[in-house]
């Protein structure tokens, strides 16, 4: 059979691994909770949901829409990032509408992208901030992110030790799927090395609501001339609930908004435009719901903390995300995360993300979204302590 040359570096997805489990033991009949995917559970917003409908009705919404996303939805996300962060951004030359920060990281990758260039991206990491340079035909180069890394020492290293020069750097905080989390100097620290360097930012801030214990992630366009190296991409996804409608942004450098401006308008025609008319009624309108959603992950984020270090699996407590970014307790380490999720799913009825699905520094640890609710959080508490305590025997 033919083998296409992109497709042949992509190798098979980990997660389709447990979502193969997952999918055999909901056959035989056991529920399963399920932490996996990094999918909000929650219904968006009503008043969002009914600027949708309203416009849905209006024939004058149905035609092409403009690639590069309406005017009033540019201007929404630099009022966000003006209220926010402080930070100026133009929205006909600094901004653009993505279809989901996904399709937006993918196609600014295309874009700037390929044989011969190589690109810095944290490991673990969501996989496609590597993935979308490794399809665009580049190389990648992994600096490890964890608690007992120096991320700077790392990125110096790889540096030093990379031909061709590293073309751009990725960065990704609050986290996925560490949840790790940085203040301002990080960013700053970030952009001096990345004009000594001469290398492009791409800064992917999905998580930056979900901040938790007066925890408020920062941008990396708040550092002065910051503009100069660094794209961010945001979402609408995690916010408002809204990962179904595929709405995200690219801001801050114009070299870069324009080349995915470019790239996109010989791609698509831009959302649907009610979806972008209720997503610039997200971002205009009242945010209580943020604050509820946010509240929400904070009370999951507690219960199932406090409920795993009761059952004796001491993971830390996030300060941001929909995530736990928990290491495999000790008596199964030696498992690596594949096979301890597979465990954990067939044993305790517990669905996770294996953490090398996040790529080979992630193996310690396995990936816990926060996506069930309190009743059968419980229960999975119930089962991971049940499971523990056999020595991950559970099974007669
Ligand atoms: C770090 C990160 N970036 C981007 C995305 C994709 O977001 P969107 O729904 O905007 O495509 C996700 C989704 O899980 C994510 O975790």
């Amino acid at each position: 059979m033919e083998e296409f040359s992109r497709i042949k570096r992509l190798p098979p997805y980990v997660f389709a691994v447990v979502n193969d489990l997952k999918y055999a033991a909901r056959q035989r009949g056991e529920d399963i909770i399920d932490f996996g995917m990094g999918n909000p559970d929650g219904a968006t917003p009503q008043h969002i949901v009914d600027k949708l409908v309203e416009s849905v009705v209006q024939g004058k919404n149905h035609r092409y829409s403009v690639s590069k996303g309406i005017q009033g939805l540019r201007k929404a996300v630099c009022g966000y990032y003006k209220r926010r962060f402080d930070v100026d951004l133009d929205p006909e030359t600094e901004a653009i509408v993505t279809i989901g920060s996904k399709e937006g990281l993918s196609h600014l990758a295309l874009a700037i992208s390929g044989p011969g260039d190589t690109v810095l991206v944290p490991n673990p990491t969501y996989p496609l901030h590597a993935y979308s340079f490794i399809i665009a035909g580049a190389d990648v180069q992994h600096i490890p992110i964890g608690k007992n890394v120096d991320f700077f020492d790392e990125l110096t290293r790889s540096m030093r030790n990379s031909w061709p020069k590293p073309k751009g750097l990725v960065v990704n905080f609050p986290s996925n799927p560490t949840a790790r989390v940085v203040d301002l100097s990080f960013y700053e620290k970030i952009v001096a090395f990345a004009k000594e360097h001469n290398i492009w930012v791409i800064s992917d801030i999905a998580y930056a609501e979900l901040c938790f214990d007066g925890y408020k992630a920062p941008s990396i366009l708040q550092v002065p001339g910051a503009k100069d190296v660094a794209v961010e991409f945001y979402t609408v996804s995690k916010t408002y609930n809204m990962p179904g409608w595929r709405v995200g942004f690219a801001v801050g450098n114009k070299q870069l908004v324009y080349a995915l401006t470019r790239m996109k308008s010989y791609l698509d025609y831009g959302l649907f435009q009610p979806i972008q008319i209720a997503a610039t009624v997200a971002l205009n309108g009242p945010q209580d719901c943020v604050d509820e959603i946010r509240e929400l992950y904070q009370s999951r984020r507690n219960l199932l903390v406090d409920g795993l270090q009761r059952a004796g699996w001491q993971v830390e407590k996030p300060l941001a995300s929909m995530f736990i970014w928990a290491e495999i307790p000790e008596p199964f380490r030696h498992m690596g995360s594949l096979e301890f999720t597979k465990k954990l799913l067939t044993e305790a009825q517990v669905a996770v993300s294996p953490g090398i699905g996040f790529g080979q520094c992630g193996d310690t640890h396995v990936r816990i979204a926060l996506i069930e609710n309190e009743h059968r959080t419980r229960q999975a508490i119930r089962n991971i302590r049940k499971f523990l305590n056999a020595g991950g025997d559970v099974s007669p």
